[in-house]
């Protein structure tokens, strides 16, 4: 039927028609926050390229923690900055280590909040590389030990999923033994399956102070114009025992959400970045464009591409916004 006898505007008249054809959701429980942590008391240190994102002290991280049950979000991501790097990355799987610590603390005092341990070494190595280096490039293999021993060391300290974020090959199958040798069967795995070199990655580095002293990641993280190679990298880790897959970045590979999407039938997870939330909080510094508005549209779009979970740093002020309709 064409126009005029069809109208695709007659559904659109007012909110409650636009309501009840409404196609896609965003759900506080699709939400997941990122939460920088960092050794001492009182720290709150404000990252200037993420404006509303702190570094925070274990004590200011249970504040954070309450305030995130409070919103109705079901889960946080932990990223660790150690007291010291070195070129073993020792702090991310010692048992006194800043994320062992700090979940020791929340499962304590916040124990129903689901906290996820991202699982990297680069904020714990003095070079900024997320893997041992060996003539002047990281070494994968040698990797996954210290990958799988810092797994252990978040699920002894009680962790309630781990996030390899490194994309080294393999790390999927070797953590998932380690896990398993050791009793943690139950502790499931959300593995950053397609993970790009990107440039929107920038304000993280700022926050994770795990910027690379020399050369990039473009020798583990995948490359931009590929999306066939994400299928395959999310098939060895769903093999691998992946049991949530990720896209990461999101908004510029909406399209790679998509097609892991109709591959795939488990949960798929987008990381909406550093570098997505710094361009939207600088434009509306600017007056540029409406915050709340442009932060509803770009993740309902993510959910509308097909990503079931978000972490994302608008996680308290969606949650807020979704409360108030
Ligand atoms: C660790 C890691 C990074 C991010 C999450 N885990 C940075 C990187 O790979 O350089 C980026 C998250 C963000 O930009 O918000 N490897």
């Amino acid at each position: 039927m064409l126009f005029p006898d069809y109208r695709p505007r007659r559904l659109r008249k007012n909110e409650n028609l636009r309501r009840m054809i409404r196609e896609t959701s965003l759900s506080v429980d699709n939400l997941i926050e990122p939460l920088f942590v960092v050794p001492g008391k009182g720290v709150r240190k404000p990252i200037t390229s993420m404006p509303g994102v702190f570094q925070l002290s274990v004590d200011e991280l249970i504040r954070e923690a309450r305030e995130v049950q409070a919103a109705g979000i079901p889960a946080v991501i932990l990223f660790g900055i150690p007291d010291k790097k070195d070129d073993r990355a020792s702090g991310a799987y010692a048992s006194e280590g800043i994320i062992q610590r700090a979940v020791r603390a929340l499962k304590d005092q916040v124990p129903d909040l689901i906290v996820i341990g991202d699982v990297c070494l680069c904020e714990y190595m003095s070079h900024g590389h997320c893997g041992l280096i060996q003539d002047g490039d990281v070494d994968n293999d040698a990797t996954l030990e210290l990958l799988a021993r810092t797994a252990l060391a978040q699920a002894k300290a009680g962790i309630d999923m781990v996030a390899p974020s490194d994309m080294m090959d393999g790390r999927v199958a070797e953590i998932r033994q380690a896990l398993d040798e050791n009793g943690y069967e139950n502790l499931p795995i959300l593995a950053y399956s397609a993970k790009y070199a990107s440039a929107f990655y920038g304000p993280f580095r700022e926050a994770a102070e795990s910027a690379p002293q020399f050369g990039d990641r473009r020798s583990y993280q995948m490359d931009p114009p590929n999306a066939r190679e994400a299928i395959r990298e999310v098939s060895l880790d769903v093999e691998e025992g992946a049991d949530i897959i990720m896209v990461k970045p999101a908004l510029a590979y909406l399209d790679v959400i998509c097609r892991v999407r109709e591959e795939f039938d488990l949960p798929v997870a987008a990381y909406n970045v550093s570098g997505e939330y710094a361009m939207v909080k600088a434009a509306a510094q600017q007056g540029w464009l409406d915050e709340e508005r442009v932060m509803m549209e770009i993740l309902t779009a993510i959910r509308r591409a097909g990503a079931d979970l978000i972490l994302t740093y608008f996680a308290r002020p969606a949650a807020a916004k979704l409360r108030k309709g």
